[in-house]
């Protein structure tokens, strides 16, 4: 009797080892992506894998230098400008304080709390180079990783990631030092200055056939907010009205359910960027192909190059898409906080918004953008191609108007070129002809802010 007992329980015991198991087996089966399984289980992996996929993505999107550190490091030896010449780099360093002014953003979730004390409360040497070293240690600068000598004590080389440029904080603890918040473009991130102050831009030079002085020029006359990712392909730096060819940083966030990104329509889908910008942008260690740009009169440099054909000895991002996509699909538009916009107004611009101002037809509620293809020539919105035509297919994407509020440093288009968004409802009015009169531009203009 008592040994029946015995192996009744060692059974029950050995079932639940087995059971565990074959559970954990179904679970990470997913990695497969070929697993037949009971319809349960299938669902269980399917949900397992839809949250394991989401904290790998946020990693990536926060973390991930996809090896770039190789060329922010190696190659324009960034990390010497950062040190500053006291601590065997080159130059003055850049402290704390002139880190925040380039709109560099401080994480505090990594900082001790005694740390994040002594710095609401003005006690940390924000003038130290030497700080700047110890936020990087500590993995605190949103978007750059250090990567530090075995010893710890010099860097050795910087590597970025997509939260440098979508991703902010709130303040919190000061301007510039609080919470991420992930897919807020960082409208305050003077990229341009940041590129600038590496020593060595020859890479970038031999690619645009010019010196490294004209690359500094170019780079410092993006400003604030703005970056240009086509550079590297077409080499325009400046438009024909001599201003700077770089866009606006978008929003990163809110893009579930829209089918073309970015400013322009050839960039495709939320992945596909991804893979352009991680691998020909960031110069992470991967494989980037896109045939369309094989194309030596619109695309010279991407020809030169070969840019449009990257692979990589090493692919340190094309396993990493799946996770991204999941993330960044996760990304929720920001809701305006209540007081920022008067509510009765935005009520009738509502209206207006689907009714007079015909904005619907193409920023279609509650996507903001049209299901399906979602692009259109300059014309149709009353401006030029310049920006459009840098792009393999030529046209603009409708922008989805959702979390408008949390960007509108910098103005608004891909260039900034309204102001205010008043402006850009004048601009309409006068385009489409819709007679709105100053109140009812006015209330459109309190809708967009309430999205
Ligand atoms: C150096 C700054 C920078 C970095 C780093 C960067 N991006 Fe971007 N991102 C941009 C700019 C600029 C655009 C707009 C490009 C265009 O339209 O030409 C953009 C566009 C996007 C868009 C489309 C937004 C929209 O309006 O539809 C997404 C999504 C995005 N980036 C995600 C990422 C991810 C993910 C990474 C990391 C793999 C990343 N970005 C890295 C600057 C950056
Ligand atoms: C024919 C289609 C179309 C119509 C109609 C239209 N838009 Fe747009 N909208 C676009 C496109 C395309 C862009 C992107 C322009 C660019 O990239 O420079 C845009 C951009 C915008 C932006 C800038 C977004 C940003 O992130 O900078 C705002 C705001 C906007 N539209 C509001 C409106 C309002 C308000 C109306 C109605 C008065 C309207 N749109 C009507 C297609 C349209």
């Amino acid at each position: 009797m008592k040994r029946v007992r015995y192996s009744g329980v060692l059974l029950a015991f050995l079932g639940i080892l087995l059971g565990t198991a074959v559970y954990t087996s179904l679970l990470f089966a997913q990695d497969t992506a070929q697993v037949k399984l009971s319809g349960d289980a299938y669902e269980q992996a399917v949900r397992f894998n839809q949250r394991q996929s989401f904290e790998n993505g946020r990693r990536i999107f926060r973390f991930d230098t996809f090896g770039n550190e190789r060329f922010w490091g190696d190659t324009l030896k960034l990390h010497q400008a950062i040190q500053g010449a006291k601590l065997d780099g080159v130059g003055d360093g850049v402290s704390p304080r002139a880190a925040l002014s380039l709109g560099l953003k401080v994480d505090a979730d990594a900082l001790p709390r005694a740390l994040q004390n002594d710095i609401a409360r003005g006690r940390v040497n924000l003038d130290d180079p030497a700080t700047t070293l110890t936020l990087l240690k500590l993995n605190a600068v949103v978007g750059v990783k250090g990567f530090f000598t075995p010893d710890d004590n010099r860097l050795r080389a910087v590597g970025i990631t997509c939260a440098l440029c979508h991703a902010t904080v709130d303040d919190s603890v000061a301007p510039g030092i609080g919470k991420r918040l992930d897919g807020w473009a960082n409208r305050d991130l003077n990229v341009g200055a940041i590129v600038a102050a590496a020593p060595d831009l020859s890479v970038y030079a031999n690619a645009l056939q010019t010196d490294q002085a004209t690359v500094r020029k170019v780079l410092m006359s993006w400003g604030p907010g703005r970056y240009d990712a086509e550079l590297n392909f077409d080499g325009k730096a400046f438009r024909p009205d001599g201003k700077s060819a770089a866009t606006l940083i978008p929003p990163a966030y809110g893009k579930a359910g829209i089918n073309l990104h970015t400013w322009t329509s050839g960039h495709g889908n939320v992945t596909y960027w991804n893979a352009y910008v991680a691998v020909t942008q960031m110069h992470g260690q991967g494989t980037f192909f896109d045939p369309r740009y094989n194309d030596p009169q619109r695309f010279p440099v991407a020809v030169r190059t070969g840019i449009w054909n990257t692979r990589g000895p090493v692919d340190l991002v094309t396993s990493r898409l799946p996770d991204l996509h999941t993330y960044q699909l996760a990304l929720l538009a920001p809701k305006p906080p209540a007081n920022t916009y008067n509510a009765a107004m935005a009520t009738r611009g509502q209206a207006l918004f689907t009714g007079k101002a015909r904005c619907a037809t193409c920023h279609v509620p509650p996507l903001f953008a049209e299901p399906g293809w979602n692009a259109h020539r300059g014309e149709e919105i009353g401006v030029d191609n310049f920006q459009a035509d840098r792009d393999p297919e030529g046209a603009y994407v409708t922008q989805r108007l959702a979390g408008l509020w949390a960007h509108q440093r910098g103005g608004f288009y891909h260039d900034g070129r309204f102001a205010t968004l008043l402006d850009v409802v004048n601009h309409y009015d006068a385009h489409f002809q819709l007679g709105l009169s100053a109140q009812e531009k006015n209330e459109v203009v309190e809708y967009l802010k309430s999205l």
